[in-house]
């Protein structure tokens, strides 16, 4: 069942109705002012760090869900509503919302007045503009109020829900005008302030919350909006809201719209006031003068539209499938800059409170975005970087704001370190920016530790040839990608955290994955060594992987497929010998990717038992069988109920580790078949049963053995989206860049007859066209470039800032 349409032209999800299986959200901002925003105008607002400047309170795991946001209330002649049906959810006579790259539209009309709601957070700007178009579809005069809303946070988001005692006498605004400023704490350490205003003559305003709602009604009835009198509250402690109180009139056919800015402002600590007690309001005029107009709102949204044009014409495909268009040309890359922009911080699943930006999980989203965003990449690596320790070894997540490594989440995953070459030789394949590995980079942000960040690179590659087990497999730590496999914790403790609580030294417990993506950027590492004249170097990082990968076949296989572990007794875990958690997906994927197995059959043979043990109607499973019991030597990943999470739920990020390691040993079918299976725009149509938004991936769908199979958890932010990018666009469709060249490799459906790709890369762009004639999955038969043949599979550079053409024939 759907609840909405895709609407590609104008690079859109159309939901039909309010009452969709869960919130369906969208993401508003780019650098610093961020917005979410749900199909019922639900969410919140943040500058830069969901934690530590929190702008707007959201109250997570709300009954009903997702109660709080940034909300528009119309009291015509004592009908109230609202134009995105919460918090009313007074019938409407038409409802509408319209999620688009960077801006929100929701509409509703009830009795002939139409109200349409355009959100958006202009580029380079610290706010949230609110556009509310308000259409009399009447042939009669029509006289009501218009209320508006949103309920500040005192900045702090884990303080602001936890510290009423001091925080009930801390709240602070100031009224000028049409426009209310939230100042809470300004007049002590903040020198930072918000403000809400409106374009227009207001009626009255709100801004303490108890006298607008009353203090025994909630979102949907509040005293102010039903009985049309706003209170012209001042908020002293308590809670802080900003609400404005219009009176419109529209002749028969008018239309008007209002501007409303939620902005955020930093004033120099020596500039804060204008007069004492009285903030300064310089830069907040600026803004309102800014986007003073429906003109200068219309400017900024197509400035948006432009800004992803630029984006998305990086990659762009032609197919028959229009599924598969609108997830390569539209959806997935703008769900990798969302996973960019928040890594797991701040979504319907992550409060924003409980996770900075993880160490892992930023290299790895930086995987489906360098093309797009090259220069930011580049600083996001060196913010990464700066957060790693002098033995390799790394902060697993940092805070966003501070850019800081974060003591209370520890460190110690033995895996973080390899993935800082992932990001790093993806970066330099794009770019050709060799120059990046000579920035100086501190270690754990100190700057008189400060070595470049090759040296950063070789203390990753080290970390693990310094931390091997008995089998001189990588030693795990406290857990490797798979954040649940906790094989040094033993927690009998139901108090303590699985994450961070304090684990055995570990020196027995091993990791067939870690050792798998060893070989993978290992051989990366040893590149980049070579191609830097490092020759001593790479032949070194040579010997060592080498050495790997002699390791793994000697200790890592078991029989049918890779082991996952050794745990702290050094028995096998993902074995057949196990009775439960035989086999694991992740080792085979990155095994294979790294080529382990491909040329004697193994890799084969471990694919054909990954499709026969894991796969299932909704993806691939994390594990099978699941444990139907708590281990204490295998930690959080047994504490999950069946199919659930990482104990044999559908882990999304990893299945396109298969769909790759599918296309290395040439199956096309099974590769875009497992696409397929997890692919949101699949999946629209089971809407009911998937739930999250038909528009983007979720972490996790529940797998084979959960009790409600294919129930979609997580959406937006995981590192699905960046693999299943590179899955689809570099290995699937098969265009990839390299450090001298794009590799052109499809492996496709073998009954696919072709299909073309934009690809702009290194200053020239290339109208790739392959055709597939005689119907195969992979191989090249021809390569033209301009019309001349190339040996081959790959394009050289020609950085010429020309337009190239580029024939494959596949056979
Ligand atoms: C989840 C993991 C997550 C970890 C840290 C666990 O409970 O299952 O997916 O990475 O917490 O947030
Ligand atoms: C979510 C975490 O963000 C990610 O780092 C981890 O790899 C997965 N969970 C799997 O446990």
């Amino acid at each position: 069942m759907r609840f909405g349409r895709f609407d590609d032209e104008h690079r859109e999800y159309v939901i039909d109705t309010p009452m969709v299986p869960y919130p369906w959200i969208n993401y508003l901002g780019y650098d610093g002012f961020f917005s979410l925003i749900s199909n019922t105008a639900g969410g919140y607002s943040f500058y830069k760090d969901a934690r530590l400047r929190r702008i707007t309170r959201y109250r997570y795991n709300n009954i009903p869900v997702d109660d709080g946001g940034k909300y528009f209330y119309i009291n015509d002649n004592n009908d109230v509503w609202s134009p995105g049906w919460k918090p009313v959810k007074a019938e409407l006579d038409k409802y509408e919302c319209r999620h688009g790259l960077g801006y929100t539209k929701i509409t509703g009309e009830k009795n002939n007045l139409e109200a349409e709601v355009l959100y958006l957070v202009p580029l380079k700007f610290n706010g949230e503009v609110q556009r509310v178009r308000l259409t009399n579809k009447s042939d009669y005069v029509k006289k009501f109020k218009l209320f508006s809303f949103v309920e500040f946070c005192l900045w702090n988001a884990y303080d602001d829900m936890t510290n009423f005692q001091r925080n009930f006498s801390t709240g602070e605004v100031e009224i000028k005008g049409s426009v209310i400023y939230h100042k809470t704490e300004y007049r002590e350490r903040r020198d930072h302030f918000a403000f809400y205003s409106v374009n227009s003559d207001i009626a009255g305003y709100d801004t303490q919350m108890e006298d607008f709602l009353g203090l025994y009604n909630g979102f949907s009835s509040p005293d102010a909006v039903i009985e049309g009198k706003p209170r012209n509250s001042e908020a002293h402690g308590w809670q802080p809201i900003g609400s404005h109180c219009i009176e419109v009139e529209l002749g028969a056919g008018e239309v008007k719209d209002y501007i409303f800015i939620l902005g955020y402002v930093e004033n120099d600590k020596n500039d804060k006031w204008e007069s004492p007690g009285i903030i300064n309001k310089t830069k907040a005029q600026k803004m309102i003068s800014k986007m003073s107009s429906s003109e200068d709102v219309d400017r900024e949204l197509d400035a948006i539209s432009d800004y992803w044009d630029g984006l998305l014409s990086v990659y762009g495909i032609e197919h028959p499938e229009d599924k598969l268009s609108r997830m390569v040309n539209i959806w997935n890359p703008y769900q990798c800059i969302t996973t960019y922009n928040m890594s797991r911080s701040a979504s319907y699943f992550e409060s924003g409170i409980g996770r900075g930006f993880g160490f892992r999980d930023s290299n790895q989203d930086l995987l489906g975005c360098i093309h797009q965003i090259p220069e930011k990449s580049k600083q996001r690596i060196l913010d990464i970087a700066a957060t790693q320790m002098e033995d390799g070894s790394a902060y697993h997540q940092y805070q966003p704001l501070t850019k800081r490594g974060n003591d209370e989440v520890g460190g110690n995953f033995n895996d973080d370190p390899l993935w800082l070459i992932a990001s790093v030789s993806a970066y330099i394949k794009e770019t050709g920016d060799y120059s990046i590995l000579e920035r100086l980079v501190p270690f754990d942000n100190d700057e008189n530790k400060e070595k470049n960040l090759f040296e950063h690179l070789k203390r990753s590659f080290y970390h693990v040839v310094d931390n091997l087990g008995p089998h001189r497999l990588p030693l795990i730590g406290r857990a490797d990608w798979n954040d649940c496999l906790n094989l040094n914790c033993f927690s009998e403790d139901p108090d303590e955290s699985f994450q961070t609580t304090e684990n055995k030294e570990g020196k027995v417990a091993e990791s067939v994955l870690i050792a798998g993506m060893f070989v993978c950027y290992g051989r990366e590492f040893e590149e980049i060594c070579r191609r830097t004249g490092k020759e001593k170097e790479a032949k070194e990082a040579n010997r060592h992987v080498n050495s790997m990968i002699g390791i793994i076949n000697e200790h890592g296989w078991d029989g049918e497929w890779f082991l996952r572990a050794y745990d702290d007794k050094g028995d096998k875990v993902g074995s057949s010998e196990n009775e439960e958690g035989q086999i694991f997906i992740e080792s085979q994927g990155f095994c294979i990717m790294a080529g382990i197995g491909v040329d004697d059959g193994r890799a084969k043979q471990t694919l054909d038992s990954v499709k026969e043990k894991l796969s299932c109607e909704y993806g691939i499973v994390l594990q099978n069988p699941a444990y139907s019991k708590y281990y204490l030597n295998l930690g959080e990943i047994s504490t999950y109920p069946e199919g659930y999470k990482e104990n044999a739920g559908v882990f999304c990020h990893n299945n396109p580790w298969i769909m790759i390691a599918e296309t290395i040993i040439g199956r096309g079918d099974e590769a875009f078949d497992y696409y397929r299976r997890i692919a949101p725009a699949y999946l629209e149509e089971i809407s009911e049963i998937h739930k999250t938004e038909p528009y983007v991936y979720s972490q996790m769908v529940s797998g084979k053995d959960a009790y409600k199979k294919g129930e979609a958890k997580n959406s937006w932010l995981t590192g699905t989206a960046a693999w299943n990018y590179v899955a689809i666009t570099q290995y699937i469709l098969g265009i990839r860049p390299d450090y001298d060249g794009l590799i052109i490799d499809p492996c496709i459906p073998s009954d696919w007859d072709g299909f073309k790709i934009v690809r702009k890369f290194r200053n020239s762009v290339y109208n790739i066209e392959v055709k597939n004639p005689e119907k195969v999955s992979k191989g090249i038969k021809s390569l033209k470039l301009d019309g001349k043949e190339l040996e081959g599979n790959k394009v050289p550079i020609s950085d010429d800032g020309e337009i190239h053409r580029v024939e494959v024939v596949l056979g």
